[in-house]
Formats: C-alpha cells, sequence, structure tokens
C-alpha cells in the first residue's frame, strides 16, 4: 500500500475478525509508530500491551463506565463533560444508564488492546499558563498513536484511537502501577477489521486553509 492510500483509508474500525495478532505483527507496528515527532523530540511515551484477561476485563468496565458517562451528556443533547455534573440529577441518572455498544462492552475481546501513556514531565507545553486551555502538550503523544494506525493500516489491519478512558484515569493507575507523572493518552484496539476500511469522508483544503489572515480567500489551486 503506498502512503496516500495508507493515510487516505486508515478509517476507524471498532470491530474485528476473531484473528490473533502476533506479537510480532504488533512489534513492528510499534517499531514503526516510535518515529513519531515530540516536543522536543522528547519520546515521552510508554505503551502498555494488556494481555492478562484480569486486567483486560477491568479495563473493559472501567471503559463501560466512562462511555455511559460520555454518552450521559450526548442523550441530553449536550457536548460531553463540557460542565460539571454535579448537583444535576437528570446528567448523573443518563450517565448510569448502560448504553449497548459492541466495541465497548467485547473490550476485552479485541484481539490487541494497548493503553498508551504520557510522562508529564516530557511534554514540552508551550501554550500552558495562557490563560486558556491548553492543546500543544497532547501534540507530543497523538501522533504517535496516529501512526499507530497508519502502521495497523499499512499491514492490512484496522484500529481505534480512544480517549474516554482517561475519565477513569486514577482507577486505571492502581491497575497497571502507572507511576504519578504519567497520563493516560488513548486506549487502542486494534486488529482485522469486520468491515474492510474505504476512503475517508473529510472536510477539502478550500474549507480549512486560507490565505495570510482567518478570514482571508481560501487557499485553492
Ligand atoms: C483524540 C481522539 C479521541 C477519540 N476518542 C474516541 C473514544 O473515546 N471512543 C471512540 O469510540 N472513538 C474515539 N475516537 C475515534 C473518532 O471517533 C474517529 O477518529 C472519528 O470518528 C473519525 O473516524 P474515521 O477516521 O473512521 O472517519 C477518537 C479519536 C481521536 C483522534
Amino acid at each position: 500500500m503506498d502512503f496516500n492510500e495508507v493515510v487516505t483509508s486508515a478509517a476507524t474500525s471498532r470491530e474485528f475478525l476473531d484473528e490473533q495478532i502476533s506479537d510480532d505483527t504488533l512489534y513492528q507496528i510499534l517499531n514503526i509508530a516510535r518515529f513519531a515527532p515530540s516536543g522536543g523530540n522528547r519520546q515521552g511515551w510508554h505503551v502498555i500491551v494488556f494481555k492478562d484477561k484480569d486486567i483486560r476485563t477491568k479495563i473493559k468496565d472501567l471503559y463501560v463506565s466512562a462511555w455511559s458517562e460520555y454518552m450521559g451528556y450526548v442523550s441530553l443533547g449536550e457536548v460531553p463533560f463540557l460542565r460539571e455534573s454535579a448537583g444535576d440529577e437528570g446528567l448523573i441518572e443518563a450517565m448510569q444508564r448502560h448504553y449497548p455498544l459492541p466495541f465497548a462492552d467485547n473490550l476485552d475481546e479485541h484481539p490487541v488492546l494497548l493503553g498508551v501513556f504520557v510522562d508529564l514531565n516530557q511534554l514540552a507545553v508551550t501554550d500552558g499558563n495562557i490563560g486558556r486551555q491548553s492543546i500543544v502538550g497532547g501534540a507530543s503523544i497523538y501522533p504517535f498513536c496516529h501512526n499507530i494506525l497508519l502502521a495497523a493500516r499499512s499491514l492490512g489491519l484496522g484500529g481505534v484511537i480512544t480517549t474516554v478512558l482517561a475519565r477513569r484515569e486514577s482507577e486505571v493507575r492502581d491497575i497497571v502501577n502507572l507511576p504519578n507523572h504519567y497520563a493516560m493518552a488513548a486506549l487502542m484496539a486494534l486488529g482485522v477489521p469486520k468491515k474492510q476500511p474505504q476512503r475517508l469522508k473529510r472536510r477539502p483544503v478550500e474549507d480549512f486553509a486560507s490565505i495570510d489572515t482567518f478570514d482571508g480567500n481560501s487557499f485553492t489551486i
């Protein structure tokens, strides 16, 4: 598969065939992903390959509860986590419901399950303390996650980057013995996709690129 095909068809896959992925293949994926850029080239990532059944089950249970929390907001037509749930009985009740989702309900069965963590002491947060939500820190870890997806795709596999489990970071910390200066960045699943990915749907360049100023003419050819 050439580069363009990999990038334009690395769709999110949440359901996989019951086919094992060998450690050799996973090693090959991580061995490509490690060439991701990070601020100062500090490479603060740590990957946990979840193999143990009990640990996988615990991670699944936490994921399902975090997914319910997410869907609680969605079910009320709200942007997830934008506001605190404290004191809102309706929202709390909505967050306690079960929202069936094969990806979450069968999380412990996915061929590859990876926890991606990042060393907070290694993050170059150039937009820290400037009076708004910081965005730059994540840029030292998510290119690595995306490289995992791209490498998987290049080998005919599929997968997903998920982040809702970050809501349960403290519980995950206890399960995996995560040091305090590490944060949860993503939970990723990989496997042979049930549905072959098609070309991705994304906004055209003219929609998001402008010349000289934010409200300048669209950049086009
Ligand atoms: C930073 C980030 C966080 C995401 N978090 C979740 C998540 O928690 N759960 C989930 O099912 N998908 C998650 N996704 C997957 C997105 O839903 C997916 O990338 C998006 O819908 C585009 O899908 P496509 O590439 O197949 O078009 C996340 C993706 C990114 C990049």
